[in-house]
């Protein structure tokens, strides 16, 4: 394929020499005149390991050239890889100045072209950019976007020191359109290598790369700040974090990283309070282990004023344990949103047939005697009985057994705290806690 690759530092040159080596007919685009004669003397614009062999070799070959030219480039080419920077301004937000520069070059020479083009956005952009960039091109090409060229979210994953290799083997290769043709081209591009495509809306691809690399500077710093525990009680941190990464169920896995409703029970906010206690008698700063819980308490607040401004005063809640398939109220938070909005003066009724109030000792009954000590008279025993009586149905744990209930549900505003896969009436109005109604994965033939 005739490839044009927009930007030649870092990612660009990567991309136009591993591109090259994988057959395709390169041509470099760059404002910067000495990196375009790099490149046309066969030479890479950066260091990086095995770059300067393959940008040797796919020059001699006639596979790569450059320009400054950007009509020469998009006219000669069916796609376009968009690699200039995005540089942060001092203020945090995104400097968009390069990128939409390029898009006015497209928008120009695209009112001329007659094939489909297509352009991938690798650099780093927000949600909503590729958006702005199509409507900058349509309004000055007058072609339409996604009938007469497509602009596609392809981010880059590839880390500098072993661009090469990461190019090679991605953990995953994301393409977010809605252009099924575009889709279907720019995946072409990837197909020798090894690692799974995933489509998308392009939003979703968009912010990708933001919610990766946010993730990766919390895990940097998680285990730096667990380091610093251990280091001062003369633990050995890294034989900490080695065990620690040996279970592949509940730390290494994809067990938890599901957005829902604030974390809760016995144990979790026990220990996390323990190991912040601990740290701060060591003298120790743990200012990312002191904001999880801040974090919880928001998630919190975000579910009360979700269902405060429902404008309805009786609540009916499909669970309250702290989580599906146990009695145990302790530190709930159900427990402690049913409290909260008792204590604003809404009616609330509970269904949970894990809890049986006669039957709660212990720690536990203690814990519920110091928050509802009224909760038997709360709960119902019959789901029907919460359905005839509420306005609003607010399902807080996952039991399998609401699935059930909320197919027959009608007419109620339900506010979905645990993202419970339902067919539910389009009688109800359906509030997901942090997903929107257009969020492709949600239930089927929820009501909206
Ligand atoms: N460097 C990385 O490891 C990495 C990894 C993944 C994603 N990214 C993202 O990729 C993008 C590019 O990063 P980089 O590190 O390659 O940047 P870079 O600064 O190394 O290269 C950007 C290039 O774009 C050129 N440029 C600027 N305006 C231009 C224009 N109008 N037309 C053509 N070229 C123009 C510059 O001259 C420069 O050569 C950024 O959005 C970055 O966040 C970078």
């Amino acid at each position: 394929m005739k490839i044009s690759i927009f930007g030649l530092g870092y990612v660009g040159c990567v991309s136009l020499g591993c591109l090259a080596q994988n057959g395709h007919e390169m041509i470099g685009v760059d404002v910067n005149p000495i990196k375009v004669g790099q490149i046309n003397s066969g030479r890479a614009t950066i260091v990086e390991k095995d770059i300067d062999m393959i940008m040797a070799t796919q020059h001699s070959l006639g596979r790569i050239r450059a320009t400054i030219n950007f009509r020469e480039a998009i006219m000669n080419s069916d796609v376009s890889i968009i690699a200039v920077g995005t540089p942060s301004t001092p203020q945090g937000h995104l400097n968009l100045q390069y990128i939409f520069n390029v898009a006015e070059h497209f928008g120009t020479v695209l009112a001329e072209k007659d094939h489909f083009h297509v352009i991938a956005i690798r650099s780093t952009v927000m949600p909503g950019t590729c958006e702005k960039i199509a409507a900058l091109i349509e309004k000055r090409s007058g072609k339409e976007h996604n009938v007469d060229f497509a602009v596609v979210s392809n981010p880059e994953f590839l880390r500098e020191g072993s661009a090469v290799n990461d190019y090679y083997h991605p953990p995953l290769t994301v393409i977010g359109t809605e252009s099924e043709r575009a889709g279907a081209i720019i995946r072409s591009l990837y197909e020798q290598l090894p690692a799974e495509v995933v489509v998308a809306d392009t939003k979703t691809a968009e912010i990708m790369k933001y919610v990766n690399n946010t993730y990766h500077a919390l895990k940097i710093s998680f285990a730096n700040e667990v380091g610093n525990i251990c280091s001062s009680l003369g633990i050995d941190s890294h034989q900490v974090m080695d065990i620690f990464c040996k279970d592949k169920q509940l730390n290494i896995s994809n067990y938890y990283f599901k957005p829902g409703f604030a974390y809760g029970g016995s144990c979790l906010p026990k220990d996390l309070k323990g190991l912040q206690t601990l740290a701060h008698d060591l003298y120790l700063q743990v200012p990312l282990l002191n904001s999880i819980h801040k974090t919880n308490e928001i998630q919190m607040l975000r579910a009360v004023s979700i269902l405060t401004q429902q404008g309805y005063r009786n609540i009916g809640f499909l669970g309250i344990g702290f989580k599906a398939g146990t009695d145990d109220l302790r530190n709930s938070p159900a427990v402690e949103l049913a409290e909260t909005l008792l204590g604003k003066g809404f009616s609330i009724k509970i269904y949970d047939q894990n809890v049986q109030t006669s039957k709660l000792t212990g720690t536990n009954k203690e814990y519920i005697d110091r928050h509802i000590p009224h909760l038997s008279c709360l709960m119902v025993q019959d789901s029907r009985e919460l359905l005839n009586w509420c306005d609003v149905l607010v399902v807080s744990t996952k039991e399998a057994e609401f699935v059930q209930i909320l197919s027959e549900t009608t007419d109620k505003v339900i506010v979905d705290l645990v993202r419970i896969s339902a067919e539910l009436d389009p009688s109800n109005q359906y509030i997901g806690i942090n997903w929107s109604p257009s969020t492709n994965e949600a239930p089927a033939q929820m009501a909206y």
